[in-house]
């Protein structure tokens, strides 16, 4: 498996794990391609989208880390950096998440970004296990949400 910047191309292959996400009930956020193209690899606040791609070229997950706007929809502090991660069903648990974050914390050093936020539904016991053991903390909880962060380290030399 290797991380690699998503491209326009990819929106097809994410937008169907998006799909089988939400027909598992594990998302409720749109999952069409257009959508994946305009708020996921072509967000004008993006600072980073991913993708893992496993051995065979399939895409296995997306993270995106995009910068809070002023009046952005998760009233973040405007400057935190917003992270996203979506792993295919059948890919869960392999480490798809973990390799993932490897490459979004190293983007968020390089972009100057001091804190990240995850927002996650309060029920999704997985999404909440996952940003836990990434180093995120809750800090506050909103409309059915928790709200967790993560101070971003300094890079090791
Ligand atoms: C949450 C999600 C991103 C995790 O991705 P993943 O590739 O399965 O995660 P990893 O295999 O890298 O797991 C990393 C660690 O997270 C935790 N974790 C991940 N899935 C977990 C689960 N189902 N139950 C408990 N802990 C879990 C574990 O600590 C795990 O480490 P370990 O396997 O060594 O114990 C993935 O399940 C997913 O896309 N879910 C649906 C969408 C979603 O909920 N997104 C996040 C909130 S918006």
């Amino acid at each position: 498996m290797e991380t690699i910047h998503a491209t326009l191309e990819d929106a097809a292959e994410i937008s169907a794990f998006l799909k089988e996400l939400a027909d598992l009930g594990k998302r409720q956020r749109p999952w069409d391609e257009a959508y994946v193209r305009e708020y996921y690899i072509g967000n004008p606040d993006s600072i980073q989208c991913s993708v893992a791609v496993g051995d065979d070229g399939a895409i296995l997950g997306l993270q995106s880390l995009t910068r809070a706007a002023e009046g952005n929809v998760y009233d973040v502090t405007p400057g935190w950096g917003i992270i996203g991660t979506h792993v295919k069903p059948s890919a869960a648990r392999r480490g798809v998440g973990r390799a993932l974050f490897a490459a979004t914390i190293k983007a968020a050093q390089n972009a100057g970004i001091g804190n990240i936020d995850a927002t996650i539904g309060a029920t999704n016991g997985e999404g909440l296990a996952y940003y836990e053991a990434m180093g995120f903390r809750t800090y506050r909880s909103m409309n059915g949400a928790i709200c967790k962060m993560l101070d971003v380290p300094f890079p090791s030399a």
